[in-house]
């Protein structure tokens, strides 16, 4: 199979969805490997690198889209990148189309097969890809917003650990899946208080084991979340039903409640967000204010570490990829469940219920596709 990787043209966006290594696994595998001149280098990976594993480097993305069967992405394309899609041509990136219409609306027009990371699932309810993002997001949402709380960046100037008799900062966090345990982790680690809300008691007892009393857990009832928001200094959005928007969890009156120069990061955002004063932000314009508090609800957070993120990212995606390009997309979408569940759009169909019910579109099984 031809794999094209593109250069990601999200603001700021420095991962890339390759590696040398994996590169040098896919060609010994009998696959060709075109990578957009200039990918790597945000990673830290020169195009000559790429070229020694045995990829070809292309000059024009046009080019590199018409040629590959399967085109490998870190983030969802955006509108120039539309007129690239093509009928039967395989997108594997993340997606999140719940919070996007009109990429949803061009793929399913130009009858794209597109599989979207944040929605491949294990039976136990994994999402093995999403995981190590949310392990990054989670532990830069702490120290994203420890820097927004100081004056200068017009916070309220408070240090979450404190000092020897002043108390610490506290750090509220709202959902307590990948996200908010490392989020819980870094802020512990820093000296904050943490109080950290999920609906899931199973998580809940989880969490507690983990940080014996260190943390206080609670749950989402209305009281709960009031109370414990009115006290942020630094507010954490970390909540996810898979595939579908975020249910807003935390009202504008619940932010008004808090003090002037507290902090959200709204980690949530790219499923639309759970707060509801979150709106959309790029690394180069990341944070506004709603009543005098910071918003920080970036949707590409781990692209700001991409020597981190990419080799995190792609030694998930590598398994999943290699089955793509080995045995051919319907054929590894019959093979593994978990990856089946990751198919979000094809031959024109939404395929994924909570991306249908999101966007309140009609669902088609994928097993009903494929058959
Ligand atoms: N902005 C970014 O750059 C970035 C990076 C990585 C992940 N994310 C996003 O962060 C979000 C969290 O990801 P995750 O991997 O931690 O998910 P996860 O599935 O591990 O955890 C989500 C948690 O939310 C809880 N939850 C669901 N509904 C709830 C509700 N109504 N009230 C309270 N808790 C609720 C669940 O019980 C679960 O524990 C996702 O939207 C993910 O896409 C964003």
């Amino acid at each position: 199979m031809i794999i094209g990787i593109p250069r990601e043209t999200k603001d700021n966006e420095y991962r890339v969805a390759t590696t040398p290594a994996c590169v040098e696994q896919l060609t010994e595998g009998g696959h060709r490997v075109l990578v957009e001149e200039g990918a790597g280098v945000g990673s830290g990976i020169p195009d000559r690198e790429f070229e020694t594993a045995g990829a070809t480097i292309l000059h024009d993305p046009a080019t590199l889209y018409n040629n590959a069967e399967m085109i490998l992405k870190v983030k969802e394309p955006l509108p120039p990148e539309y007129a690239y899609f093509r009928q039967g041509q395989i997108l594997f990136t993340f997606l999140h189309l719940a919070a996007n219409r009109a990429l949803t609306e061009e793929l399913l027009r130009q009858e794209v097969t597109a599989i979207a990371y944040e929605t491949i699932e294990t039976d136990e309810g994994v999402l093995p890809i999403l995981v190590p993002m949310s392990e990054i997001a989670g532990r830069m949402a702490v120290q994203i917003g420890a820097g927004y709380l100081e004056s200068h960046n017009g916070g309220k100037g408070v240090l979450l650990s404190g000092v020897p008799g002043v108390r610490n900062g506290e750090v509220v966090i709202i959902g307590g899946g990948i996200v908010g345990a490392n989020a819980a982790r870094i802020a512990r680690a820093m000296g904050a208080r943490v109080t950290l809300i999920d609906k899931n008691p199973a998580r809940l007892k989880v969490l507690d084991d983990r940080f014996g009393g260190d943390i206080t857990t609670l749950t989402p009832i209305k009281k709960n979340l009031a109370e414990a928001v009115a006290r942020a200094d630094l507010l954490i959005g970390a909540v996810l039903v898979p595939g579908a928007l975020a249910p807003k969890v935390i009202t504008r009156e619940m932010i008004r409640s808090m003090e002037a120069g507290s902090v959200v990061v709204d980690v949530a955002v790219d499923q639309g967000g759970c707060i509801e004063t979150t709106r959309p932000t790029t690394h180069s314009e990341p944070v506004y204010e709603v009543d005098n508090i910071i918003h920080y609800a970036v949707t590409n957070i781990p692209g700001a570490v991409a020597r981190t993120s990419t080799y995190a990212l792609t030694s998930v995606t590598l398994p999943y990829v290699t089955e793509i390009a080995d045995v051919g997309p319907i054929q590894a979408l019959k093979n593994l469940p978990v990856l089946r569940r990751g198919l979000n759009t094809y031959r024109g169909k939404i395929t994924h219920p909570s991306v249908a019910e999101s966007l309140g579109l009609s669902c088609t099984p994928p097993d009903q596709v494929l058959a």
